[in-house]
């Protein structure tokens, strides 16, 4: 956080992004625990995947969202995105006026007090490449051999409401007989997507061998916003708002198979200046 303007209203919204509907598995989560909080949700999903793109695109396009949060007033931004965490948060951590907070930093703490030697990752490309689960688990614990599988079909399966087809089932099968292959005791759903995938990887391996970072991640969010005095403390209900960049109908279909939106996205684009549309 830019330590120059560190005058954060507690009764502030808190912002989630994601690039499509992958971070509402960790917003149901933080909402879960932080019920008093409203919270602004930006879906990047005209540039989904984000698992493909470069660091420089990356940047562009987080700075846009960063800057409307901004213009919101948020106090907190929550990188509910294993990619942005792994690939640039390092580079923007001190440049926007509110708290960030990045999945994969913050879930490895927990992860490296896992009593087990052999833990896979499933994550995107840009996650596995980047190194950033073996390289923050060591920095806690550098017992466990972390070991990563990139899965390419599987934001593409949950941003387009395609989990239960056949064809997805098969390959989401193989990805999982493959990883199997290294004999892991746990695996990470290290993308914010997949665990939409749960009831599907849970028909061939037990729930227990999965760990969606996402719940400690949430107790991290709340120990911390507590410890910084940024709690609200209104004492209502929190409302949510959901913007997306593109096709808003779509996100809604998807974000159903998760959970469901008290409020229809609305479309909101940065070129030029920002609209929005609200979707009937
Ligand atoms: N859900 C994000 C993640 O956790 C991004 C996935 C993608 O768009 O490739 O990595």
């Amino acid at each position: 956080m830019n330590i120059l303007n560190n005058k954060l209203n507690n009764n502030a919204p808190i912002g989630f992004v994601d690039s499509g509907v992958g971070g509402l598995t960790v917003l149901e989560k933080v909402r879960k625990i932080l019920p008093n909080e409203d919270f602004i949700y930006y879906g990047d999903t005209v540039h989904t995947p984000y698992g493909d793109k470069t660091k420089e695109q990356l940047l562009e396009y987080t700075d846009e969202i960063f800057k409307f949060f901004e213009e919101k007033g948020c106090k907190a931004v929550v990188m509910a995105c294993n990619t942005t965490s792994s690939t640039i948060y390092d580079i923007i951590k001190d440049k926007y006026n509110f708290e960030i907070y990045p999945i994969v930093q913050s879930a490895a703490i927990i992860l490296a007090q896992l009593p087990i030697k052999r833990l896979g990752i499933f994550a995107t490309h840009g996650t596995i490449q980047s190194q950033s689960y073996p390289r923050e688990i060591a920095k806690y614990n550098k017992d466990i051999e972390v070991f990563g599988q990139y899965c390419p079909n599987w934001v593409h399966i949950v941003e387009n409401s395609l989990i239960y087809d056949e064809q997805s089932i098969k390959i989401i099968e193989n990805d999982l007989k493959t990883m199997l292959k290294n004999k892991p005791e746990k695996i990470v759903l290290g993308c914010t997507h997949y665990p939409f995938l749960l009831g599907v990887l849970t028909q061939f391996a037990p729930k227990e061998m999965f760990i969606d970072p996402a719940v400690d991640f949430a107790e991290f969010i709340k120990k911390d916003l507590t410890a910084k005095n940024l709690i609200n403390d209104s004492k209502t209900n929190g409302y949510g708002e959901f913007y997306v960049s593109a096709n808003p109908a779509l996100f809604k279909t998807s974000a159903q198979l998760f959970c469901k939106l008290e409020k229809d996205p609305q479309l909101l684009t940065f070129e030029n200046s920002i609209k929005t549309i609200s979707i009937s």
